[in-house]
């Protein structure tokens, strides 16, 4: 038995819970889910990113302090995932108190280990809110965010920088060997190509931002909330004895966070770097970006509405490959909904599980576990492939029933012939427990003699 600490991005909760969140959380929950199943003592962090301008901007409109607004939506992501059945360990907020307090000692080791300049150097430069982070001209299209379309703010001011520069060949040694093993290896490649251009130092504190942490060398500024934020898995990781990371699992747009800022600041205060950087790709809403202002954000609960939490967390998933982009429509999800668990999965059930109660036939084996098939391919994080092997079983179980054609047979010859077929169905339940784990105790249930009258697992829509 081992141990897994994995994690999804914390959210900013400028925003509400959308389709991309939910895509991450999921599939973090279903890697968590696994491990558990394997033995793993399995943590899963999420939480909520409350520090920063965005924030503070945000709450001015609703006249409401940022603490108070953080509330309302901070809340609004925990009962999301609750919804949807995420396994999480612990929510975790920048507010709690307990982070503060780590990542104020985090800072002062820094600066203690001559990791961050003993002065702040002055800084001049462009600011975008929306990114919280600053720009160079050449990124500016017509003197705006090319993705915020907002003109960022002229800032100059008196910054503390972490000498990130410090770190860059050690980085390289450690990303080229794997022992930050960045994946898809396309990134890694990408990272690697970036990281060997240079690295220049990172400012870490802002003078003039009330909402935020204070320095502890220097309470007049506060930290740069990204800064702030990354040290989230290390408040609960401490905590909880586990370190280092096993798997950040992020969105590529934050990938450089993850994979190269944060592990240079757990390199300088002497802590281990995370294992594992993930990058899954992006959602795009019938060829657009999605954004509040096209207004085609799409949230959980209007999946959870048409789907179900785990014909949700299926359709998510099953959609595309994971690392890759992948257009959203809801004619595609539709179909994969329709096709997949209404008649593929759903209906394998219902026959069989009509067949199995019309004759009093069960079969009591249950010491499943999931196939090596699916457990290396989920080990890699190719969930998709994952669902496609399963589906792959479900559709040679079609196949065996058309051959065998149980209505058609009496006696000892049905029995066996329908204990065989209940037992690819427990597998195939056993296999699906980490991506749909209601479903797949129900099923369980259904074949224990447990259910009399099943419903239909996906009603289609
Ligand atoms: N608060 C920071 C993360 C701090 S982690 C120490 C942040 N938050 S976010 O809410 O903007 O994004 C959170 C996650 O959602 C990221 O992994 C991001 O990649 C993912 N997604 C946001 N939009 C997305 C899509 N349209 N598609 C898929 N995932 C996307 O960044």
């Amino acid at each position: 038995m081992g141990k897994f600490f994995d994690t999804t991005p914390i959210y900013y909760v400028n925003d509400v819970p959308h389709i991309g969140h939910t895509y991450t959380t999921v599939a973090a929950d279903i890697i968590a889910r696994f491990h558990k199943l394997q033995g793993d003592d399995s943590y899963l962090l999420t939480g909520t990113d409350e520090h920063g301008a965005k924030i503070s901007q945000a709450a001015e409109k609703h006249n409401q302090t940022p603490k108070e607004y953080a509330d309302t939506i901070s809340k609004e992501f925990n009962e999301a995932w609750d919804k949807l059945n995420i396994n999480y360990s612990r929510f975790i907020r920048t507010t709690d108190e307990d982070h503060i307090k780590t990542v104020r000692e985090f800072l002062q080791k820094m600066y203690d280990n001559d990791a961050v300049d003993k002065e702040p150097r002055l800084y001049k430069g462009l600011y975008c809110v929306g990114h919280e982070k600053f720009m160079s001209p050449e990124e500016l299209v017509d003197g705006l965010c090319p993705d915020h379309k907002t003109a960022p703010i002229e800032y100059s001011e008196e910054n503390y920088y972490f000498k990130l520069s410090l770190f860059q060949k050690q980085l390289e040694e450690l990303i080229s060997t794997d022992q930050i093993k960045i994946r898809p290896e396309t990134r890694k490649n990408e990272i690697l190509g970036k990281l060997k251009q240079g690295l220049e130092d990172i400012s870490i504190s802002r003078a003039n931002l009330e909402w935020g942490i204070p320095l502890p060398f220097n309470p007049k500024h506060s930290i740069y909330v990204w800064i702030d934020a990354l040290i989230n898995y290390y408040t609960f990781g401490k905590e909880k004895g586990i370190w280092p990371t096993d798997l950040h699992l992020v969105g590529k747009d934050i990938l450089w966070f993850h994979s190269v800022i944060w592990p240079a600041m757990l390199l300088s205060v002497g802590e281990q770097p995370p294992k594992e950087v993930f990058a899954h790709g992006f959602f795009s809403i019938g060829g657009q970006k999605m954004s509040k202002t096209i207004g085609n954000v799409i949230k959980p609960e209007e999946l959870i509405q048409k789907y179900g939490v785990d014909g949700t967390r299926y359709v998510l998933l099953a959609a595309f490959p994971f690392g890759e982009d992948g257009d959203f429509s809801w004619e595609l999800f539709d179909k994969l909904y329709n096709g997949n668990l209404a008649n593929g999965l759903g209906n394998l059930i219902a026959r069989v599980a009509k067949l199995a109660q019309d004759n009093n036939i069960s079969e009591p084996k249950n010491d499943f576990a999931i196939s090596e098939e699916v457990s290396q391919l989920i080990q890699n994080y190719h969930l998709n492939a994952a669902l496609t092997y399963i589906w792959n079983q479900i559709a040679d179980t079609d196949k065996l029933i058309n051959l065998q054609k149980p209505w058609t047979l009496k006696g000892g010859e049905l029995e066996t012939a329908l204990k065989e077929l209940i037992l690819h169905i427990k597998q195939i339940a056993h296999n699906l427990q980490p991506f749909m784990p209601e479903t797949s105790e129900k099923i369980l249930k259904q074949f224990a003699g447990e259910v009399t009258v099943q419903p239909p697992l996906f009603p289609r829509i």
